[in-house]
């Protein structure tokens, strides 16, 4: 009986270790995630809930947003000729942040981003802010 009562409180403490391990490291890769966005965004767009737009418009719940909708920011002609009526998925993201010139040519957003994993993480980043 007390053998049991023993393992039983050895897979609570082992259990609970694990699960404060796994919130640790999640949260450690969110803030990695969130330290490439800033690097790579926040020059020109704010990225937190309720703020308003610098440079660009605000990004925070942008999957799943129709494109040119932010409130308080003036799109850009070129911009909302070809992106008008989407609405921002991760393969739109995708498509976007690998050139943006080639997607919405004369958009005010000038950004290229070559590497695939790169562009992975920002929209996971993304994906996480709602
Ligand atoms: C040098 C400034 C600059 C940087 C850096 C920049 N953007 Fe932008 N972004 C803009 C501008 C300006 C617009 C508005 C485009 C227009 O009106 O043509 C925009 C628009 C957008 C939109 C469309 C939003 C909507 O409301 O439809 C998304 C999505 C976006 N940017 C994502 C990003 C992400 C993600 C990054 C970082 C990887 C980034 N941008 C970096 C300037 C920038």
């Amino acid at each position: 009986m007390s053998h049991v009562k023993t393992s039983l409180m050895l897979f609570c403490f082992l259990s609970g270790v694990s699960i404060t391990r796994y919130a640790i490291s999640a949260e450690l890769a969110n803030d990695t995630l969130k330290a490439l966005a800033i690097k790579h965004c926040s020059q020109c767009h704010t990225l937190g809930q309720g703020e308003g737009p610098g440079n660009g418009p605000n990004l925070f719940g942008i999957i799943g947003k129709q494109a040119g909708s932010a409130q308080g920011f003036t799109y850009s002609p070129g911009f909302l000729a070809v992106m008008s009526g989407k609405t921002w998925d991760p393969e739109l993201l995708d498509r976007w942040l690998t050139d943006t010139q080639a997607l919405a040519p004369g958009t005010g957003m000038v950004y290229f981003q070559d590497d695939p994993a790169t562009r992975k993480k920002l929209i996971q980043f993304l994906q996480l802010q709602r």
